[in-house]
């Protein structure tokens, strides 16, 4: 039976994503699998966060009722607070606000920004989730084929000066997740920050700084961010918990200009009315126990270990020179390029052995809504090395090795 109303153009533009389609087949028994973006569940500090349950039975009526759309006070105030080191600044309240999941950040500022058929700018490879979320809203991409530390600045300027010669005007927004990137667990070198800040400046292009992973950092410094450098102007910089508490609270956030925070409040009113109250007050008071920084230490060494073991297994199993990649310093994942390989066929084969990664096409505009050069996915593979425990990711390794031979 076929639905008999007509759709919108939006929905008639929604494809399902190939990701979740993916997973399907990754469920099944005795599946390995390095396919999800998926914190450990073995490291989620349940007894610390069941603590929290506490505040029901204090402030029971309030938690239960309609909050605020910007948040509720108490996670803003301990938000605040923690992010000042690395917003070089405490934002103040009206420059922060609460969203269900940083994947609500890209829609919410999407929304805010673009109108169908505007161009944004992201990196390739980047997060499908902010693909998908832009895709929805009718934006089109420009791609800036990136490198082990992360945009190449001449590449990103050139992409800038075609988009205004080709369009007439500038892009909408720059999308970059700057720290262990998704998919590619790259981080944007540090003397590219300034530069690319300079660029988006000259040009007018306001910035998305996607971070939910800067936390996660096992080795190395760790580097400023755009919002820091930029001193706050023209960057929205969003957090989440996801990756350092459990994504199944669904609290995260974005910081950026009053004027532009009061915009993406507005437009959050009529999307949800605000994030789930009893999820933040049971955050906020996760963090107000301190148990934050203490859980941050236990799973970057706890991550720092299933990163070196994934290492490890893929020096000793993937045939030479069929395969290279870069160690990451933290994150989820490890970015593997396969010369002469369509990892499409790849994942095929590899599940029938028993182990699902994602295939690289996931992470890259299609060419039809790629604005300038696409760039072919087929030759790329993302192993999330976080959710399998230790003797998963050998034996994983070793049958993605069978696959590719
Ligand atoms: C780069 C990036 N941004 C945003 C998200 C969405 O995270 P959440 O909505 O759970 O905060 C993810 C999840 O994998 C991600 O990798």
């Amino acid at each position: 039976v076929t639905f008999p109303y007509a759709l919108s153009g939006s929905a008639l533009r929604i494809r399902p994503s190939p990701i979740r389609e993916l997973f399907a087949m990754t469920r099944r028994p005795g599946m390995i699998s390095f396919a999800g973006g998926w914190p450990d569940p073995a490291i989620f500090p349940v007894a610390e966060f069941a603590e929290g349950v506490e505040v029901l039975s204090r402030l029971g009526p309030e938690v239960l009722q309609y909050g605020a759309t910007e948040g509720y006070a108490p996670l803003v105030e301990e938000l605040c607070r923690w992010l000042t080191p690395r917003l070089g600044r405490t934002p103040a309240p009206a420059e922060l606000v609460v969203t269900t999941g940083s994947q609500q950040v890209v829609d919410l500022l999407g929304r805010v920004l673009i109108d169908p058929g505007d161009v944004v700018v992201v990196e390739a490879p980047t997060y499908p989730g902010a693909l998908h979320t832009l895709r929805n809203l009718g934006a089109r991409f420009a791609v800036v084929p990136c490198d082990g530390g992360g945009m190449p600045v001449d590449r990103l300027a050139e992409v800038l000066e075609r988009c205004r010669s080709e369009q007439g005007r500038p892009p909408k927004l720059i999308y970059t997740i700057v720290n262990f990137a998704n998919p590619s667990g790259a981080c944007l070198a540090a003397d590219r920050r300034p530069a690319v800040l300079d660029l988006a400046r000259r040009h007018g292009v306001p910035v998305l700084e996607d971070d939910p992973y800067g936390e996660l950092r096992f080795r190395g410094e760790a580097l400023p961010s755009l919002y820091s450098l930029a001193g706050g102007e023209g960057v929205v910089w969003a957090g989440s918990f996801s990756k350092v508490l459990a994504p199944g609270v669904r609290v995260a956030w974005a910081v950026g200009e009053a004027e532009i925070i009061r915009s993406v409040v507005l437009v959050k009113q009529g999307v949800d009315l605000c994030t789930s109250v009893v999820s933040q007050a049971l955050t906020a008071e996760y963090c107000r126990r301190g148990h934050l920084e203490r859980h941050l230490g236990k799973i970057r060494a706890h991550y720092a270990a299933k990163a070196a073991a994934m290492s490890a297994a893929l020096a000793a199993t993937l045939p030479p020179g069929r395969a290279a990649w870069q160690d990451p310093d933290g994150g989820f994942f490890f970015w593997l390029r396969l010369p002469e390989c369509d990892s499409r066929v790849l994942f095929r084969r590899a599940v029938e052995r028993g182990v699902a990664f994602l295939p690289g096409a996931a992470f890259f505009p299609d060419p039809a809504e790629t604005v300038g050069a696409p760039v072919d996915g087929a030759p790329f593979a993302r192993l999330c090395f976080t959710f399998a425990t230790p003797d998963e990711i050998v034996e994983g390794c070793r049958r993605l090795a069978a696959a590719l031979s």
